[in-house]
């Protein structure tokens, strides 16, 4: 028996279709109250055949990160588990609850795992946990880590995710850790990576200078189960296909969507206006604010990242970014209905 955290979330869903396409026997976690109808719909979209059946295959429990008793029942009977469950946010109202998800419950997912001599943990981090690169230089495996002001909150707590894991890795927990770029795919529009999709489509006006890899949730979620069914243990793999201009992924999504490209460049000084006339709308309004300082700061910024060492371990191709943005779109013009401004998943 496998065990999925984070089942319900972009790269969760696509890795449980990878694992029920390969006919293995697959236990998800899920929250109390957390819903499971756009992977059902993602299963269909990917097989109109097979889908319905292997969605109803995956065995789902009750469960939460921080709820240790939870995570000792889950793992009864399991030998592997995929740990993609995380809270992704840059607002500052949610730091403390991210770190307590991100940081506390992988902490308590390993330690659980170590006493219920799990197999192998592939654990799901971020490329946002390598921190940042040295000017010119592309960012890899090799990279250390560097406290710095200009470390995200999330940056922060998936690096505190990652230590943990490789903390129980020195313990004798055999692991393999995944650090994805840009995670493109069709998923919840309200949260992660799958919001670009909405704005670009709700005919965003504006696009920044920044660079960053992008990579389909598809190919995450093979590369995820090859490395935990493969000899390699205790290393850590960046995943990207594309490095790409937040303003080439927009135009690609515009272009897919039907919606106008972004035309207007929001350079720095723009976006610090932005992210302060958010936060008074958020104030007054009382919603949570599209743009955070973190979000605006980091969509200026320019990196590359390299995927040899991936490629050289599994002689894997990565799908161009345009496929998965035409994957994404094709999705939601078939199920418009999650776009809809006022949509919210029923629990
Ligand atoms: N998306 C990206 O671009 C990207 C890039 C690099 C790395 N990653 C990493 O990939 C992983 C998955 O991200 P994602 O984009 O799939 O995020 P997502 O769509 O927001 O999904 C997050 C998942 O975590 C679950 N979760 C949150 N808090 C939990 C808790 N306390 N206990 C149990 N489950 C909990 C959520 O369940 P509910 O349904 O109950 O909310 C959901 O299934 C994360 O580790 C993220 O850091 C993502």
């Amino acid at each position: 028996m496998i065990l999925v955290t984070g089942g319900t979330g972009l790269v969760g869903s696509h890795l449980l279709y990878e694992l029920a396409k390969r006919g293995c026997c697959v236990r998800a976690l899920k929250r109390d109250g957390s819903n499971t109808d756009l992977v059902r719909r993602l299963f269909y979209w990917y097989d109109p055949d097979k889908g319905e059946d292997l969605f109803e295959d995956i065995q789902w429990v009750e469960g939460d990160l921080n709820d240790l008793v939870s995570l000792q029942e889950a793992m009864q009977g399991v030998k592997q588990i995929y740990h993609c469950a995380a809270m992704v946010s840059f607002l500052p109202e949610d730091r403390e609850l991210m770190k307590k998800i991100n940081v506390e419950g992988t902490a308590n997912l390993v330690n659980v795992a170590m006493m219920n001599d799990i197999e192998k943990f592939c654990h799901c981090s971020s490329v946002a946990a390598l921190g940042s690169p040295q000017k010119g230089r592309a960012v890899d495996e090799g990279l250390t880590w560097k406290s710095s002001k200009k470390n995200s909150w999330y940056a922060i707590t998936k690096y505190g995710s990652e230590r943990e894991v490789w903390r129980a890795s020195e313990e004798g927990l055999p692991v393999v850790i995944v650090n994805p770029t840009v995670v493109i795919g069709p998923g919840d529009p309200a949260r992660s990576s799958a919001q670009l999709y909405q704005s670009v489509k709700n005919g965003m006006k504006f696009y920044t200078s920044g660079v960053t890899g992008f990579v389909d949730a598809r190919d995450v979620a093979t590369v995820m189960v090859d490395l935990q069914e493969s000899e390699v243990v205790n290393e850590r793999f960046v995943l990207t296909s594309e490095n790409l201009s937040y303003r080439d992924l927009f135009t690609l999504f515009a272009h897919y969507s039907g919606a106008k490209p972004p035309k207007y460049r929001a350079g720095r000084f723009l976006s610090e206006m932005a992210w302060r006339l958010e936060l008074s709308r958020s104030f007054i309004t009382g919603q949570k604010p599209l743009l955070s300082k973190e979000t605006a700061r980091n969509a200026n910024i320019k990196r590359y990242f390299s995927n040899e060492k991936i490629k050289k371990a599994l002689d894997i191709e990565f799908r161009p970014i345009e496929e998965a943005a035409r994957n994404t779109s094709r999705f939601f013009n078939k199920y418009p209905v999650y776009l809809s401004p006022d949509f919210r998943m029923p629990s």
